[in-house]
C-alpha cells in the first residue's frame, strides 16, 4: 500500500504520536489529576502531573479515544513537561495540534480533549497547593 494511502487525512507526526505515544500510562503518586470528557463522542482523557515549584516535572496520560486523541494527548504531555504550571495554561488546542503539523477540520475537536486535561490537571494542582497553604498557616 502506498505510503499516503495509510495516511490518510493525517500527518506523519500524527501517525507517529499515534503509534508510539509518549507519557502513556499514570503515575501513582501524582501531584496533580485532571480527567476530561469530550461530550460530542465520549471519548476521556485523564492526565497525571508530577508537579515542583510550580514546574511540571512530568506528565503521563491515559486516553481512551480515537486517534487524533492518542496523538495529542501525546503532543500535549510534550509539551508541557519542563513548563510552569502558568505557561502550560496558556497552551491553546491550536498549538497542539500545530506541533503535530495540524489535524483535519473535523478532527479539530479531538485536541480540545488534551487542552481541556491541562487545564483540569492544572486547576486540581492549584486547589491542592491552595489547601496546602491554609492548613500550613493553621
Ligand atoms: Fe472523540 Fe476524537 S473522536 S476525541
Amino acid at each position: 500500500m502506498p505510503k499516503d494511502d495509510m495516511l490518510g487525512p493525517y500527518s506523519e507526526k500524527v501517525m507517529d504520536h499515534f503509534m508510539n505515544p509518549r507519557n502513556m500510562g499514570e503515575i501513582k503518586d501524582a501531584d496533580a489529576v485532571g480527567t476530561v470528557g469530550n461530550p460530542a463522542c465520549g471519548d476521556v482523557m485523564r492526565l497525571y502531573l508530577k508537579v515542583s515549584d510550580d514546574k511540571i516535572l512530568d506528565a503521563k496520560f491515559k486516553t481512551f479515544g480515537c486517534g487524533a486523541a492518542i496523538a495529542t494527548s501525546s503532543m500535549a504531555t510534550e509539551m508541557i513537561k519542563g513548563k510552569t504550571v502558568d505557561e502550560s495554561l496558556k497552551i491553546t488546542n491550536e498549538a497542539v495540534a500545530e506541533a503535530l503539523d495540524g489535524l483535519p477540520a473535523n478532527k479539530m475537536h479531538c485536541s480540545v480533549l488534551a487542552q481541556e486535561a491541562i487545564e483540569a490537571a492544572i486547576n486540581n494542582y492549584k486547589e491542592k497547593s491552595a489547601k496546602k497553604q491554609t492548613s500550613d498557616e493553621k
